[in-house]
């Protein structure tokens, strides 16, 4: 089965061909980073109007690159939501004309149902039950994924997510934005033990998670050293110091989750598990421990168009579809986002 994946939930505009919800075609993506660099975040009337100049571009790059045209196509998976609504908009519009066109069949996905997806992409088998870190600009969840029946969401941030951490860390250490790989890059020079940051883990059994005392205390402690004097404050170390601190609370905690649902593998997804030492560090944890870990490469783990192909077809084959474009009816995109999170979307999986 071929499906052609659209994502552009954000800042950037993606699509891929995937074959059988596993291997990739063909992977294209346009990041707008350098457009809301100098704006310090993503500005989303920006975003929208980019996403619709170049989203003709990027389709007809990944069907070209796949070596395929439409017609060989079985179906157009795309991002319904979260994200930015005008953003969302463009990608659904264009979806819903390009399934209507080819009389294809239609298939919104739940972006983190597609950051989830993201483990099938480079592996043959995925052993299920697993405990799932899912961990982005807009989302710190940990869910149950059970062998069949419906995941179940664990814990969660209750502040800021992890990324939305390392992207206001960054800020106020004068990094560019995307404040994540900037801090990542930043930390590969520092000695993350120079400086102790709080580790916020909230009560010991629950797998709830905070992100925004940590930030606070970053910030006490610039004005405390005197930032932005570098001869009072080395960056280096306060990035791998706050990196530090952000990675031992997501390891921690989902390694408590693996440990609650007596699981033995562990998926970790989503745009901040494309860190260096989030990587490095559940890798040593999860060898120690017996555990089988399923990290996307780190491509795969920051949005794009193969994880939404690949969640996608989960759904079309339990023949779940979403209503194309009728002739002559307005644009429009269903305001309810799809009800993945309470549905057991895995099901059908191949051993
Ligand atoms: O999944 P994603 O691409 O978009 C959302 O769904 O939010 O995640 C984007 C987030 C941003 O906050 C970005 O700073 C963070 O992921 N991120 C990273 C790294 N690469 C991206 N955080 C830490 N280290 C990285 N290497
Ligand atoms: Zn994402």
């Amino acid at each position: 089965m071929l499906l052609l994946g659209i994502e552009t939930s954000c800042d950037e505009t993606a699509a891929a061909v995937v074959k059988d919800g596993r291997e990739v075609l063909s992977h294209v993506l346009y990041s707008q980073e350098r457009i809301h660099r100098k704006y310090g975040g993503v500005v989303p009337e920006l975003a929208c109007r980019q996403h619709a100049a170049v989203i003709s571009e990027v389709v007809a790059t990944a069907l070209e690159k796949a070596g395929l045209d439409f017609r060989d196509l079985s179906g157009v998976a795309v991002t319904q939501g979260p994200g930015l609504m005008g953003a969302l908009l463009v990608g659904v519009s264009y979806a819903k004309a390009l399934a209507y066109r080819h009389g294809l069949p239609l298939i919104g996905v739940n972006h983190l149902e597609g950051h989830i997806a993201a483990v099938h992409l480079e592996n043959r088998t995925v052993d299920l039950p697993a405990a799932a870190l899912v961990v982005s600009g807009g989302h710190t969840n940990l869910y149950s994924i059970p062998v069949d029946g419906p995941l179940k969401l664990l814990g969660q941030t209750v502040d800021d997510a992890a990324g939305e951490a390392f992207d206001k860390g960054a800020k106020m250490l004068g990094l560019p934005y995307p404040g994540g790989p900037a801090i990542d890059r930043m930390a590969e020079t520092g000695d993350p033990t120079r400086i102790a940051f709080p580790r916020p883990h909230l009560k010991k059994d629950s797998l709830d998670m905070s992100f925004s005392g940590l930030k606070t205390a970053l910030r006490y402690y610039l004005e405390r050293s005197g930032f932005p004097d570098t001869r009072t404050v080395h960056v280096p170390d306060v990035a791998a110091a706050f990196q530090q601190a952000i990675v031992d609370v997501l390891v921690e905690k989902t390694l408590s989750a693996a440990e609650q649902c007596r699981v033995k593998t562990v998926f970790v997804t989503g745009g901040v598990a494309a860190n260096t030492a989030l990587r490095e560090r559940l890798g040593e944890v999860c060898r120690t421990r017996g555990l089988s870990l399923r990290i996307p490469s780190p491509t795969y783990c920051t949005d794009n168009g193969a994880m939404i192909a690949a969640a996608g077809y989960y759904r079309m084959i339990r023949r779940e579809r979403s209503p194309r474009l009728p002739a002559g009816a307005a644009l429009t995109m269903s305001p309810q986002v799809a009800p993945v999170m309470n549905e057991s979307w895995f099901t059908g999986i191949e051993p």
